[in-house]
């Protein structure tokens, strides 16, 4: 049983989680998956297993102290090797390639403007409008969700339902916010898909090639120290990778010599909240890989 401080106990009780509850030991666990658009059950394994980093059963909140203020440099001591596929979604033709390239050299607001003029892709007729992002550009943690929901589509914000504010509470135990107050340090939160699929269906795999390389700028310009990828197309996004959340989390994987840990899509532990012990044990190693990062 863990030995846990109030804090803690407040952020359990505000993610749902009961108490007491044992730590949950096996590294791979299987989990009983659902057939909604957020299921977190894959088919293929695509990317090499990298090494398990030691997971702290307390976490500590990160302090502002303890980071530094500029982007310092990438680590790249335990940078794992690139899978074979470094893609998981649709090849695109070597036209829509080349017109998807000037995006690699866009600043913040070009990119911002791009994103919000885009028609790319389908999603284009159906958005209300498209959603860039949130937080501040210099965060040294960043978040990638899935795509925009009914209510991101309509206030142009990610993550801003019921399932933003379970992450919303989530990041607060680690000292973070989108908006930071007092000592909070801030956190960037993107999506792989800017425009709300219709009806919130799955991303298809054209929509989710047309808009990688916005969000692989925005993370080129953001440099974080950190990514969370939050459920299975900012996986298969970032890492390439069809695996189940649950056997690719518990372990530092890397984008791009970026540490990226993997862990449940919010909605997801909405409605499985058993795995919401499993998420605070993403947190843990998501701040004990932060700190690391920062030495
Ligand atoms: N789910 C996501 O993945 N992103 C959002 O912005 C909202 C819900």
């Amino acid at each position: 049983m863990l030995n846990i401080n109030p804090h803690q106990q407040a952020m359990l009780k505000a993610m749902g989680i009961d108490l007491p509850w044992q730590q949950p030991t096996a590294p791979a666990e299987k989990t009983s998956h659902t057939a909604s658009e957020h299921a977190e059950q894959t088919v293929a394994a695509s990317i090499p297993p990298a090494a398990p980093a030691q997971r702290q059963q307390q976490p500590k909140p990160v302090s502002a102290s303890a980071a530094p203020t500029t982007t310092a440099s990438q680590p790249s001591a335990s940078v794992h090797p690139k899978p074979e596929h470094p893609s998981a979604v649709t090849p695109l033709s070597d036209a829509e390639r080349q017109s998807r390239e000037s995006i690699a050299q866009m600043s913040w607001d070009e990119l911002t403007q791009a994103v919000s003029q885009c028609t790319a892709c389908q999603l284009c007729k159906t958005r209300t409008q498209a959603v860039f992002g949130v937080g501040q550009p210099q965060a040294q943690w960043m978040i990638v969700g899935e795509a925009p929901g009914e209510n991101e589509d309509k206030q142009g914000e990610p993550f801003v339902g019921q399932a933003g504010k379970l992450l919303d509470r989530m990041l607060m135990y680690l000292n973070l916010a989108r908006r930071p107050e007092k000592d909070q340090l801030p956190v960037y939160i993107a999506n792989v898909l800017k425009c709300r699929p219709p009806r919130n269906r799955n991303p298809e795999p054209a929509e989710m090639a047309q808009c990688a390389p916005y969000l692989q700028r925005q993370i080129e310009l953001i440099q974080p120290k950190l990514i969370m990828a939050t459920g299975r197309f900012a996986v298969q996004t970032l890492l390439g990778s069809h695996e189940a959340i649950g056997r690719l989390r518990g372990q530092v994987h890397h984008y791009k010599n970026i540490p990226v840990i993997v862990t449940y899509h919010p909605a997801y532990l909405l409605r499985n909240p058993v795995d919401k012990r499993k998420a605070w044990a993403d947190l843990c190693l998501a701040a004990d890989t932060f700190d690391k990062a920062q030495l």
